[in-house]
């Protein structure tokens, strides 16, 4: 049974009563991709992590890792097969796409979600653009591709950037995602940028802490404050996560098993 993945608790209700209402989020064809934007600080990165361990402790999906600033926050994960950090990481969203492209091809039905993480979005676009123009190109069209057709396929993108501009993104490929969370403080600017609307546009994300953001899940009508829990010892978490990723498939294994049709792709 899914449990389904706790992105925070709701700010009014903590600051008001203290009272945890977690808001929470089911992937497997339902809220199967994610965006995740904020200023540098305000906590992307270690809530990402946070989602990770819960949908790969929950077993609610597999995932796979793309870490183009190879920051030293995932030193933990250096050497497994599902995380690929600095220039290893264009292998990893090829491979990740490869996987895609036959399981759509083959109408292979995943029983498993299959999650591609990407750290550091813009980082990544701009090292590309810098190698060649079809390089960048390349590269947002296949995101964009496993994006629009991703989720009845059982696959998804979790994608952290600082700033959700047009140019990092092909034309529709912002509002794929099911779930969009801005962390700290959003600008006027921004929150129309992530598709958001209604009241809570520039306040109150002015005196936000980081941690705390502003949430919209596909299907529903309004925004939402939340706060995700306090982590006490971030090392420990990636040392979880690594545990966990230790114990799924790899993905090259996986995808070659899928392009020649074998029944072990689940
Ligand atoms: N939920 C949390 N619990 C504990 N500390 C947190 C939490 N969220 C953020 N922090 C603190 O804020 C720091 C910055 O968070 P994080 O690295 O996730 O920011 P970021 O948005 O990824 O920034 P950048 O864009 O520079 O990578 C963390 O190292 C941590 O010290
Ligand atoms: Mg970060």
């Amino acid at each position: 049974m899914i449990r389904g993945m706790v992105l925070g608790y709701d700010t009014q209700s903590w600051q008001n009563f203290r009272v945890k209402v977690p808001v929470t989020i089911i992937l497997p064809k339902k809220n199967s991709s994610i965006l995740i934007a904020g200023k540098s600080g305000s906590g992307k990165s270690l809530s990402a992590r946070y989602y990770l361990y819960q949908i790969l402790h929950n077993r609610e999906s597999y995932v796979c890792m793309a870490d183009y600033k190879a920051g030293e926050e995932y030193e933990a994960l250096e050497g497994s097969p599902s995380y690929a950090s600095g220039e290893n990481a264009f292998q990893m969203l090829d491979t990740f796409y490869q996987f895609f492209n036959e399981v759509r091809k083959k109408r292979i039905r995943l029983k498993k979600h299959y999650t591609l993480f990407i750290e550091e979005w813009s980082g990544l676009l701009t090292y590309a653009e810098n190698q060649s123009k079809k390089q960048k190109t390349d590269i947002m069209a296949k995101i964009g591709e496993i994006l629009a057709v991703g989720r009845g396929l059982n696959i998804g993108i979790i994608l952290c950037v600082q700033r959700a501009d047009a140019s990092y993104f092909s034309a529709g490929t912002r509002d794929q995602f099911q779930v969009v969370i801005s962390f700290g403080r959003c600008s006027a600017e921004q929150f129309r940028m992530l598709g958001f609307h209604g009241e809570l546009e520039e306040n109150p994300t002015a005196n936000y802490k980081s941690g705390q953001a502003l949430v919209l899940v596909d299907g529903q009508e309004a925004i939402r404050e939340i706060t995700v829990p306090w982590i006490l010892n971030e090392k420990e978490l990636c040392q979880q996560i690594r545990y966990l990723l230790d114990r799924q498939p790899d993905l090259t294994a996986l995808y070659r098993a899928a392009a020649e049709g074998r029944s072990t792709v689940k």
